[in-house]
């Protein structure tokens, strides 16, 4: 029942994002303020456990239109993705010829927030077990156990993950113009000590990963920015205070929250700067 109120709540999202253009479209097409109005999504790239049986395959491209397509489709085609009209059935809400009309026309660019992949595979639930609800709808396994918050097999950095997600929006939704809006490397523990300083892993993170988008637009993908999250460690929705995504490192112990520069930004500040050799930390 909860999770049927999901799929109401992300209609509802969408009809905001035509009310919005329908309020400011005059203002917008008199110019008189050059916005753009957008949606960012969270985005994993779906990889599928095996390529046999041919059901993971299929489990993969479930869980790629339940993530992307029940935002994207109505964004870029009007409507609901046929996998989840099929598997949701009536509640699944539905859009009138109006609100589809207006949705392919409601967004000039795609926010994406991306970070890793997620490896899926084939699992039926039954609905006893699970009842009615988004999860059930999908019946993959590795997605909502301990992979999005523990380190393990099932999710992994992979650079080449943001070019698949990116040529898979490009092909499969008309080349949208994409903002990749967070995209950025978790650390654990102890913030503030030498090591945890000397981020390394992180500059090799966002070094591979900007290289990856690289590769994506060259090979025609419309990507207008990348954000880093974050500029310094802050209250994390998954992981509170204990994982950390800043440049900048912040001691929570310290009453004033001291700051200390992360290696990491050394790198970025140069990589933004062009400076030839990065600060000398060229080798990540
Ligand atoms: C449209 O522009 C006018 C004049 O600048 C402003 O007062 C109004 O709030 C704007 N409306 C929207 C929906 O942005
Ligand atoms: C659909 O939109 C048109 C034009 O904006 C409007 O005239 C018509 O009343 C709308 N129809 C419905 C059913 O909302
Ligand atoms: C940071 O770590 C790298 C490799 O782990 C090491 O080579 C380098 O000397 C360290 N730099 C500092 C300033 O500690
Ligand atoms: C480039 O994009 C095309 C589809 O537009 C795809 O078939 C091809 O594999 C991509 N190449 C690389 C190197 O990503």
């Amino acid at each position: 029942m909860i999770l049927a109120s999901f799929h109401r709540v992300v209609a509802l999202i969408l009809l905001v994002l035509v009310a919005q253009l329908e309020t400011q479209q005059r203002n917008l097409t008199l110019g008189i303020q050059r916005g753009q109005i957008g949606i960012t999504i969270v985005a994993f790239w779906l990889k599928s456990v095996s390529d046999s049986p041919k059901e993971d395959i299929t489990a993969k491209q479930r869980m790629l239109d339940f993530h992307l397509g029940w935002f994207l489709d109505p964004l870029v085609y009007g409507d609901y993705p046929a996998t989840m009209k099929n598997i949701v059935g009536s509640r699944l809400p539905f859009f009138t010829e109006n609100d589809s009309k207006q949705l392919k026309i409601s967004c000039d660019f795609i926010g994406l927030n991306h970070y890793f992949e997620f490896h899926v595979g084939d699992l039926p639930i039954t609905f006893s077990k699970y009842g009615n609800d988004y999860v059930r709808d999908i019946s993959v396994r590795g997605l909502f156990s301990k992979s999005l918050l523990q380190r393990d097999s099932t999710s992994s950095s992979n650079p080449r993950s943001l070019q698949r997600l990116l040529e898979y929006v490009n092909v499969k939704y008309k080349n949208p113009a994409v903002v990749i809006h967070e995209n950025g490397f978790r650390s654990d523990g102890d913030n503030c000590n030498a090591q945890a300083l000397n981020d390394t892993e992180r500059i090799e993170y966002l070094q591979s990963y900007i290289g990856s988008l690289l590769l994506s637009i060259r090979n025609g993908s419309d990507v207008r920015g990348h954000f880093v999250w974050s500029f310094m460690d802050c209250f994390e929705l998954l992981f509170e205070y204990k994982s950390h995504y800043g440049l900048y490192a912040v001691d929570f112990n310290d009453q004033k929250r001291k700051r200390y520069p992360r290696m990491s930004t050394r790198w970025f500040s140069s990589f933004l700067a062009k400076e030839k050799n990065n600060a000398g930390i060229t080798s990540y």
